[in-house]
């Protein structure tokens, strides 16, 4: 109480707080939902999901990322578990909904601890201990792959694939994104190898199938050749970069032109005619035979350049100039007198194709492709999205492996190594962080178990058949979910993850563990003082506008008649 009597705000009217036990629990909750939300689709055996946001539009996908992305979630240890979603897909691009299965069962075992007493920083300790254990655990069973080993890119690439709506293709699009990522890597200075994912680029078209879908070494332009009378196709192109008009320049300022005779205007045009000739001879003596311009192509170049049986395209983007400087080495002129043969851009084919209704400009078989393109096809616009979410994975994986070097076999094998070997080095530890350490150990056999269970198997029977071959030293024993059968060697049929995507799967999803649980006091402000983007979109909808003005959340804007709004 103040002198005057009045009380003091310390936080504006209409804060939520919730504080303690309660808060955490509600944390706790609010996470599992969202692993709960993701389970039933991973794996191979797993559901796919469809998802329609507030305009009607519709994504089917089985990609945990993707289904976290599309949902509206509010509640803020909710958004923290998206975020786990969001790390996992932006640091090694698959095993997503892995990372947020598994955080969810962090969580909901650590609220058992919780229920014992236990203080939430003992608990966060020994995950914390039990992550960097497991991740040394993944590292010591990991089995050397990179660039080199085609195989184990293959597998890496499947077996990420097979989870996905597209499976049926995976053999095929595991070749393209390997294609893509051998093309585009490269060794850097300490010998390691970099693969970066956007120097592949993602062409989509609907139209024909899923097997039509192609790397391009190269580049694609929505172009056309500029005139009819110019080949459509150019083998061993010498391709000419310019970034200037092939056009009689027009003067600054307006320039008066006397003529008073018939001649002087035919003497103009000859002028105008021959400057063009200069040019276009200049190109064919340099060997040239395709044009690529950023700006236009006068009607007279055109034809002089038709007669000489140049191909030409103009209006080219600024930015694919240069990509194209950088696929094909030729150097980007903004002067045609400064040409010579050796500054020219080299592409083993330049075609223009038709793609449906549309005239595209295929520039391939570059010498050095430092970009790529994978142009994608399909019935359906829905399908063309699941295989681009299906090649991102894969890129990402051959990526992993190609930087990384290291992988394990799948199906939840690593996850029950790690497990029988954490509950090992728990008893090292002893005391209540030996407890966090054997949950730790406990939450990893979700993934065996979740993946199980969506091939309608019965979970315990086969974690203890697995647990049973693990014991006996098969360290990448696992359930081969397509066959149904107990694997002693995931690897030996092929079902191949990176190891990266495992270790990440465990820090993401042990930080955002963590972090849930160190929170004890939730204070939410007051939503909407800034208008709509801060109102929960998903509960107004049915809502009439007039209720509005009653909403505690909306109190600035209480007093505006509705129509304000
Ligand atoms: N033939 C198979 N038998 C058993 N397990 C498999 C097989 N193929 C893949 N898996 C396993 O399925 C799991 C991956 O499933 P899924 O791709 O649905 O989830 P994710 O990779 O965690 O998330 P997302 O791909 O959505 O980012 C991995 O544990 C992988 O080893
Ligand atoms: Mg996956």
């Amino acid at each position: 109480m103040g002198l005057s009597g009045q009380p003091i705000y310390i936080m504006r009217e209409g804060t939520e707080r919730t504080r303690g036990k309660d808060a955490m629990s509600n944390n706790i909750a609010a996470a599992k939902v969202i692993a709960e939300s993701v389970r039933t689709s991973l794996g191979p055996r797993g559901m796919d999901k469809m998802l329609v946001d507030q305009f009607g539009d519709v994504v089917i996908t089985n990609d945990g990322a993707t289904i976290l992305k599309e949902i509206d979630v509010q509640h803020p240890a909710a958004k923290m578990m998206v975020e786990v979603a969001k790390t996992q897909d932006s640091e090694v691009g698959d095993g997503t909904t892995t990372s947020v299965i598994f955080a969810g069962e962090l969580l909901k075992r650590a609220e058992k601890l919780l229920q014992q007493k236990i203080h939430p920083t003992v608990i966060t300790e020994g995950f914390r201990k039990a992550s960097a254990k497991a991740i040394e655990i993944l590292e010591g069973m990991s089995i050397k792959s990179g660039i080199d080993d085609r195989e184990g890119l293959k597998n890496a690439a499947m077996t990420c694939m097979s989870s996905k709506i597209v499976s049926e293709s995976k053999d095929m699009l595991a070749d393209v994104s390997i294609g893509a990522i051998t093309a585009i890597a490269e060794k850097s200075e300490n010998g390691n190898w970099v693969a970066d994912i956007d120097k592949v680029q993602i062409q989509k078209k609907e139209g024909e199938s899923i097997d039509e879908t192609s790397l391009i070494k190269g580049i694609i332009l929505d172009k056309e050749v500029v005139s009819p009378g110019m080949p459509k196709i150019a083998k061993d192109a010498k391709i000419l970069l310019l970034q200037s008009a092939m056009e009689i320049e027009k003067t600054e300022f307006d320039a008066k032109l006397q003529i008073t005779s018939p001649e002087q205007i035919q003497q103009f045009l000859d002028e105008e005619e021959r400057m063009l000739r200069t040019m276009v001879e200049k190109i064919v003596n340099s060997g040239a035979n395709v044009v690529v311009c950023q700006k236009g192509i006068d009607d007279m170049a055109q034809h002089f350049l038709s007669k000489a049986g140049i191909l030409a395209i103009r209006r080219v983007k600024k930015s694919d100039l240069e990509k194209l400087s950088k696929a094909t080495g030729g150097t980007i002129f903004t002067n045609i007198n400064d040409i010579t043969q050796d500054n020219l851009g080299f592409a083993g084919l330049v075609e223009e194709r038709k793609i449906m209704n549309d005239s595209w400009i295929f520039i391939e078989e570059c010498k050095e492709p430092k970009s790529v393109v994978i142009l994608i096809r399909g019935g359906t616009e829905l399908i063309i999205d699941e295989v681009d979410r299906a090649i991102h994975d894969a890129l990402c994986v051959t990526r992993d492996v190609v930087e990384d070097q290291k992988i394990v076999g799948g199906g939840g094998a690593p996850e029950i190594e790690a497990a029988i070997q954490l509950r090992k080095y728990a008893q090292t530890l002893g005391g209540r962080e030996q407890l966090a350490v054997e949950v730790f150990a406990d939450a990893l056999d979700i993934i065996p178990k979740t993946l199980a269970e969506n091939a309608g198997l019965d979970q315990i029977d086969v974690l203890m058949k697995l647990r049973a071959a693990h014991q006996g030293g098969k360290k990448f024993a696992a359930h081969d979910l397509e066959t149904g059968d107990i694997v002693e060697n995931m690897m030996a049929i092929g079902v191949v993850e990176p190891t990266v995507v495992k270790i990440q799967a465990i820090k993401s999803a042990t930080e955002a563990a963590s972090m849930i649980l160190r929170i004890d006091d939730v204070i939410a402000g007051v939503k909407g003082a800034g208008g709509p983007p801060g109102m929960p979109s998903g509960g107004m909808g049915g809502m009439p506008p007039g209720a509005m003005g009653g909403m505690g959340g909306m109190g600035g804007m209480g007093g505006l008649p509705p129509g304000m709004m």
